[in-house]
């Protein structure tokens, strides 16, 4: 008997999504909350750039691919090829939403600390906030800077994962 190619094996997780990594404005990895725990599942290339809505936090979603041997720095070896959305997370609520509004400073020192990128990540994102171009606002040094309407909450090196928690939580 020879030696063959042995095929990786296949895997199929349904779950909650907790968390989404993005790569260019396209997501790249999925934190999934399935019934017997919590894995970190990378979105092939391909299925990144057909997806017709990015997954969201709270999204549930069916995810198939292939396990790998190799680890990918952080990642775990599950790789997706196929993404299902099962339920899609409801909003948050209208009012909270009309009132959240994100500035985002776009002046260069900024921009060179990935202020354009932040945006682009939001905006892939869905949120339910409306997005603001500012001038600079003092932080050059720390950006992106950002500040978050109607609490005037000021962050610096900000994050799309910071973000979201803000304008998400029940205070904003
Ligand atoms: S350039 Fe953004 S705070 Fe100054």
């Amino acid at each position: 008997m020879g030696l063959g190619v042995i095929d990786s094996p296949a895997f199929s997780l349904e779950g909650t999504v907790a968390e989404v990594f993005y790569k260019k404005g396209l997501p790249k990895v999925v934190l999934l909350k399935t019934a017997t725990g919590t894995v970190w599942i990378k979105l092939e290339k391909s299925l990144r750039r057909e997806l017709a809505q990015p997954p969201k936090v709270g999204d549930r979603l069916r995810l198939e691919g292939t396990i790998s041997d190799k680890y990918d720095g952080w990642v775990k070896q599950y790789k997706a090829s196929h993404l299902e959305f099962v339920a899609t997370a409801q909003p948050p609520a209208a009012k909270r939403s009309q009132f959240c509004r994100v500035l985002i400073c776009q002046k260069s020192s900024c921009c060179r600390r990935g202020a354009k990128e932040l945006w682009q990540e939001l905006e892939a994102q869905q949120l339910p906030i409306a997005l603001k171009a500012t001038g600079c606002m003092g932080e050059c040094k720390r950006g992106p800077a950002v500040v978050i309407l109607p609490h005037k909450k000021r962050l610096t090196r900000a994050n799309a994962q910071q973000i979201r928690e803000l304008v998400c939580s029940p205070e904003a």
